[in-house]
């Protein structure tokens, strides 16, 4: 969603302030915006991307050492300059950012303009703006209902900036002489990476040499962590874009998740105790809940998977374990279904890559994925390594050793690079893809046709290999792209169905293993790992097909790293 980046120190805000945004734009890219307190108030913001933006507008131009900046992912409003962030109150004297949605905004702007205020966007935002001209901060947000992360500067009062976090996050960066306020750590890990993460229902101010945190029951105390990231790992370092990078660090990813296997153990024991599981995700993470959910039930653990908004139709109790899945540890829709599971007394086991998120503090337990942040849209590092800690749980109940060497095959599959792109110059221009899979290959399926539709917006399906023939298998011509992760399990049927595809003509492309004859004599393209397990295959063949969206992407001549009407972490429901 929106991503939120505030300064306040002795260098100049809006060098800083620009750099951050440059870091944030995962979070969404349709506008963006500065607001500098120097001699005056001063805005700068329009619409587009921030490369875009800061050719026609001179961002560096406003002087004075504090400021907040903004990338927006529209939700009230088009994606205009108008509606850009930040918002101000009628005299341009406070200047807004937020992420989040103000419910009832309409109310609230009804009743400011009957008072004579005058708006000056479609935004939700800008209430807030207006109501603080006359009051003060915990007043306004008495007043407000909703999700927020709220970031104001006063013309007035520029030794600080206000703050308010109810349900989208915010964090405090400390440095020295100087302080950052964010939606997330990458916009600041440069500068510092001493961090407080913020709680709902926290509001207050940073100043450059201090902070003030207050919540419901007065003065809160929240404490100082320091983040291991290193800052490097929010830069793209020599690799086009962000997307590729990431896909390239899956094998170090498996190494330290690998390291830190005994860290999971007391999960594996939890798991055990519960008469059920239920996974909950979105997007991609529900891929992973899939996974999860052939992996669990393969050993006689009753699990099932649920996507994030449609949780409200399931039965859970007291006997059960909901697995919450999400990178961000922010996506509304999975936040919500764990509050309805929480009220009807389910425990929660979170799995998520970013430290403090508002699913870890909703969490009984949690699981920390070892990915390093994910800057590109599209999940990739992260969807394996949440692969990847259900298969090492799955293994520990089990009873059995994981594969060792993992990251060396996934080293290995990196290397079919030039074939990949080889096949995505044959598919760049087919109008439709399929991909089939069966058993925990259908997630993969499920996977492979997200990736390729959210980055390069040539339509694709995933399906259970079995189902094409009751419906989809029409839709194929001579040519239609169908890939297939094939697998040892259900081996004979897979193949059946991809000669149901080769008969009508289509373009098969199989992923498979060293040493399988059998494939070729099928499928038009074969890509091989290296030979492992059945369930391990799709930690190696997930490098594949993110690769191949990857490559279809660039030859269309899109940015993989972001993906039009999409952002990274989604905090509406
Ligand atoms: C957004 C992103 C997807 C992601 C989904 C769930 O829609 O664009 O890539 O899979 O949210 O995100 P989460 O952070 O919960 O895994």
């Amino acid at each position: 969603m929106c991503g939120i980046i505030g300064y306040i120190g002795k260098r100049k805000a809006s060098e800083l302030l620009l750099k951050a945004l440059e870091r944030l734009e995962y979070r969404g890219y349709d506008s963006i915006g500065i607001a500098v307190v120097g001699e005056g108030l001063e805005i700068l913001k329009d619409r587009g991307e921030v490369s875009e933006v800061s050719k026609t507008l001179n961002f560096t131009t406003l002087e004075g050492n504090s400021g907040i900046g903004h990338t927006r992912w529209a939700t009230h409003g088009a994606p205009t300059q108008e509606n850009a962030h930040p918002l101000t109150d009628c005299n341009e004297k406070i200047a807004v950012v937020h992420n989040g949605i103000i419910e009832n905004y309409s109310e609230l702007r009804k009743e400011l303009e009957d008072n004579g205020h005058k708006f000056k966007s479609e935004t939700d935002t800008e209430v807030i703006a207006h109501l603080l001209e006359n009051k003060n901060l915990p007043e306004v947000l008495d007043m407000l209902k909703g999700s927020y992360a709220i970031v104001a500067i006063k013309k007035d009062e520029p030794d600080k900036l206000l703050f308010a976090r109810n349900r989208s996050p915010l964090i405090i960066g400390l440095g020295a002489g100087e302080n950052f306020i964010a939606s997330d750590i990458p916009a600041f890990l440069k500068e510092t990476n001493k961090v407080v993460v913020l709680e709902n229902g926290d509001y207050g101010y940073v100043k450059k040499e201090s902070y003030e945190i207050n919540n419901v029951e007065g003065s809160a105390d929240r404490k100082v962590q320091e983040i291991n990231w290193n800052s490097e790992a929010a830069e793209k370092e020599g690799y086009e874009y962000f997307a590729l990078k990431e896909i390239h660090e899956i094998p170090r990813t498996t190494e330290n998740t690998m390291k830190a296997l005994e860290d999971l153990k007391p999960y594996a024991e939890e798991i055990r105790k519960y008469s059920r599981i239920m996974f909950t995700a979105c997007g991609t993470s529900y891929h992973t809940a899939l996974y999860g959910k052939y992996l669990f039930n393969s050993i006689g653990i009753r699990t099932e998977a649920v996507i994030g908004s449609e949780f409200s139709s399931v039965t859970i109790g007291k006997d059960d374990l909901v697995i919450a899945i999400s990178q961000s540890g922010e996506t509304a829709d999975t936040l919500s279904a764990v509050e309805k599971a929480k009220q009807r007394g389910a425990k929660i086991l979170s799995i998520s890559n970013v430290l403090g998120s508002s699913l870890e503090r909703e969490a009984d337990f949690s699981i920390h994925t070892l990915a390093g942040p994910e800057i590109a849209v599209i999940a990739t590092k992260t969807f394996s390594a949440q692969m990847l800690s259900l298969y090492l749980l799955y293994k520990m109940i089990k009873g059995e050793k994981p594969e060792t060497g993992l990251e060396k095959m996934q080293r290995t599959v990196l290397k079919l690079d030039a074939e990949i792109k080889k096949i995505a110059e044959k598919i760049q221009k087919k109008e439709n893809a399929y991909f089939i899979g069966r058993g925990i290959g259908y997630p993969l399926a499920m996977e492979g046709a997200l990736k390729l539709k959210e980055i390069s917006y040539m339509h694709a399906e995933g399906m259970p290999a079995g189902e094409l023939k009751h419906g989809t298998l029409s839709l194929i011509e001579k040519g239609t792209p169908v890939i297939v992760p094939l697998l040892p399990e259900m081996y004979d049927k897979t193949i059946s169905n991809m000669e149901e595809v080769k008969a009508r003509g289509g373009l098969i492309i199989a992923l498979s293993w060293e040493g399988d004859e059998r494939v070729g004599d099928v499928a038009s393209e074969v890509l091989r790992v290296p030979k492992t397990g059945n369930e391990e295959y799709p930690l190696l063949y997930i490098l594949i097909l993110q690769l191949l969206a990857y490559h279809v992407t660039v030859l269309r001549e899109l940015s993989p790293d972001k993906p039009r009407n999409l952002a990274k972490c989604v905090t509406v429901e």
